[in-house]
Order: C-alpha cells, then structure tokens, then sequence
C-alpha cells in the first residue's frame, strides 16, 4: 500500500494535493512519502521478526536524499554504501556508523581510509586485490577492520541483465568455487578480521527461488569456512526484493513471503543476518511530477510530450522499464499514446502504445513507483537542470533538494585562460 491516492478527483500524497506543489515548486519534481517510507520499513521489519537482531542496511544508491535517509536513520535503518559520497551522505543523515556497510567492486584506497576513520562497520570485499589493499590501508592506520567476501553464487537472477549480479561472468564477488582458498589468504593479512559472508544476486527480483538458491550455498559455504576454523558470525544477504510496476503483472513475492524463504533457508546459521533492501523501502514512496508541454500528432499513435525526460528518470530508457503514468486529475477518459520527453533521442520515451487517462497540454501527470533509483540516477544531459525534491509528510512538505538553477551548472564551466 502506499499514500498517492485520489480524492475530490486529484492525486494526493498523504495530505497533500499534488497540484498545490506542482503549482509551487514546478515540474519536473520528485515527490516522497514519509508515511509510505515507515510503512515499508515497518513491512520489512515485520518480515524478519523472529529472527535475532537482523541490521536493514538500506541500500543508499536507491536513493540517496538527505531527507529521504534521515527519515529511515529515525526509523533505525543502517546504509549500505558503495562510495565515499554515499558514506558521508549516510553519516549526514544521522546513520550510525557501525550500522554502514562498504560495498562495491571498486572501493580505492583513500576511500577505504575515509571509511576506517569515520568507522564503518563492515566492508564486503569483492575481490583478492582489493583484501590485500585494504589491509595495507588498515594496517597503516594501526586498525583492524570486519570483512566478509561478497560470493559469486552463480545464480542467474532472472531480472533484466543489466541488473543481474551473481552470475559468474558478472564483475561481482569472489568465486563460490575458490572462496575457502580465498579466505584461508584473507585471514593470513595483517588488519582484517574476517566476520562473514555476503551475497546479492540482482535486483527487481520478481521469484524468490534463485535467492534462495543463492542463501542455500551461502550457507554450506558457511559450515565449510568454520571447519576450516573461520569464525563467521554475520551473514550478508544482499537486497533485490522487487516491486510491483506494471499492475497487469503478477505481483511479486511480498516482504513477508522473503521473510518466511529466509527464516526457512537459514535457521541454524547461528549468524547475525544483515538485509540491504534498496527498491523496496523508496520506490513505491515516490513519483515523478511532470506536467504534459503538449500532444503532437503521430502515425500510429499521438506523442504526449511531457517536460520530464530520461535524463530525469531514465530507467525506462536503460532498462525498458514500465512505470506507471496517471494523471493526477483523471476523468475516467482513457487514450491510447506514447509518451516521451523533450530530449533529443529517440530513446527518450516513457512508453509506447500506453493506454492510460486522457491528457492535454497543461495537465500534470505522475510517474508512479518512481522513488528508487529514479532522481539519483539524473543527468543534466541536453543542459537540463536537475529537479527539485519534495517530502511530504501528513499534510506538512518541503523542497528537500531545490531545482538547480540552470545558471549554476553553467558557471560551474571554467574558461582556460588562452579563451577568457
Ligand atoms: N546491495 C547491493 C550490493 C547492490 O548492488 C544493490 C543494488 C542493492 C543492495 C539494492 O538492491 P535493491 O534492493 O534495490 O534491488 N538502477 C537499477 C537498479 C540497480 C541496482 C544496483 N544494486 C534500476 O533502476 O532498476
């Protein structure tokens, strides 16, 4: 369930009518949820209950807005970061830093040394080199830190392949095959302590059977590294729990159906359990605000040209995706047309043949489950400024990012001197 709902004939998040701030901040502009952010974290959490102090390490990339991650630290969340920029995002939003976990293929050595000196309380490694790095790094700063491997279970996700992550010719993880090696060297180095395992298969995973595929060899993995005198006490197991998109789709496996799967795979671990939901918590608490510039003619079908554009959301270009678009005052009138962007790229196009509520120049319309991985993936591709962001919480909002003026990216160009 979320909180954009219709009454007096207009969309409303929570208390507020979408119109009263599109009148006010403009468009295009991403709108959040509170209530809807506490309601998905409250889903999760209900989910895992029963099991023994599970951490949420919200996957921050989804979306990274201070507002937005100060919100969930309230709620108790930890971050699942995989830079810098993310780390000291988390921290700013109040996330304790034991609660962070440092992921990524690339992690450099200044960003492992950020990460040490603000305390994060994992790193997941994904890589030989990248262990023997940071024990150079920890060991410099006379510091010890928890490491888990990221394991490459070779599953294949079923999700789009762009979003794919645990088969083996993916970049991530270390090999399941070579993993006990890998941990026998990982405990040889100075300034890590090995602590656990880690997996995360994909995302916007719509069957629960390859993540379980996944945790089963996770945790024969497990007992095999304890044999081999490893104590691991903390099991990683990833994000990637899909949400419902296209309502003509079957729905996917809910929070409480993952739970259960869990619970099942994974009694007498005797591990802490670690969850990095990202899509899940944000993306059915936010929409893209767009108002339609105006309805041009086509062959097949009219193009209802809107002023937002992939660089805005651009996963409907990258991945195909099929986002919702209502307008937020509907008449019950329905068309059949293709709605795309002001950008210069065919490729800018929302969707195609759509059947969906009659719009006309003017009218605003809401790009619906758009708040995971929609403003944090913009560009200012074509000079477009990056959008505003609203919060909206009971019948209280505020801009939690303002617009960025055009002028701001302009002056952002420096001159060399041989032109100035
Ligand atoms: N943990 C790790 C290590 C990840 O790489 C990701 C997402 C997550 C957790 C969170 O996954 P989630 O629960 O949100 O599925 N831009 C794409 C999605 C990319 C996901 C990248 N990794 C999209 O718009 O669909």
């Amino acid at each position: 369930m979320d909180h954009f709902q219709i009454r007096n004939g207009e969309m409303h998040v929570e208390g507020i009518a979408l119109s009263a701030i599109a009148d006010a901040v403009g468009t295009p502009a991403y709108v959040y949820s509170t209530a809807t952010l506490e309601r998905h974290v409250q889903v999760f959490r209900d989910a895992l209950a029963g099991l023994d102090d599970p951490l949420i390490a919200f996957a921050v990339k989804a979306n990274p807005n201070g507002a937005v991650l100060a919100t969930l630290a309230r709620a108790g969340l930890g971050a699942d970061v995989v830079s810098s920029g993310e780390i000291l995002r988390a921290r700013a939003a109040g996330i304790p830093p034991e609660r962070i976990i440092f992921s990524g293929v690339g992690k450099t050595a200044e960003e492992m040394r950020l990460a040490i000196e603000i305390g994060v309380g994992q790193f997941n490694l994904e890589s030989e080199p990248e262990a023997e790095m940071l024990s150079r790094v920890a060991a410099d700063m006379g510091r010890t830190v928890a490491v888990a491997y990221r394991i490459n279970p070779d599953v294949d996700a079923g999700t789009h392949a762009k979003i794919s992550t645990g088969k083996s010719n993916n970049k991530f993880g270390i090999p399941y095959a070579g993993a006990v090696d890998a941990y026998a060297r990982a405990a040889a180095l100075p300034g890590l302590q090995i602590r656990g395992v880690a997996v995360h298969i994909g995302s916007q995973l719509t069957d629960l059977a390859p993540l379980e595929a996944a945790f089963a060899r996770l945790g024969a993995l497990i007992e095999t590294l304890r044999a081999a005198g490893h104590a691991i006490t903390v099991a990683d197991l990833g994000g990637g729990l899909g949400v419902p998109y296209d309502p003509a789709l079957p729905v996917p496996p809910s929070p409480a159906d993952y739970g259960a799967m869990v619970k099942r795979v994974t009694a007498g671990w005797n591990v802490r359990l670690i969850f990095e939901p990202g899509r899940v918590i944000v993306g059915n608490a936010g929409v893209l605000l767009s108002s339609v510039i105006r309805v041009k003619q086509g062959e097949a079908h009219p193009f209802v040209i809107v002023d937002a554009a992939m660089n805005d959301l651009l996963r409907p270009s990258l991945y195909e995706a099929w986002h919702d678009i209502r307008s937020i005052r509907p008449t019950g009138r329905r068309v059949v047309v293709n709605v795309v962007g002001p950008v210069c790229e065919s490729g800018d196009t929302f969707a195609t043949a759509r059947d969906m509520d009659s719009v006309a120049a003017g009218d605003r319309v809401a790009f619906m489950t758009a708040g995971a991985y929609g403003a944090t993936m913009a560009s200012t591709y074509n000079s477009r400024a990056l959008t505003a962001e609203v919060l909206v919480s009971g019948d209280k909002w505020a801009v939690v990012r303002a617009r960025e003026p055009i002028e701001a990216l302009i002056a952002r160009d420096k001159l060399p001197d041989w032109l100035g």
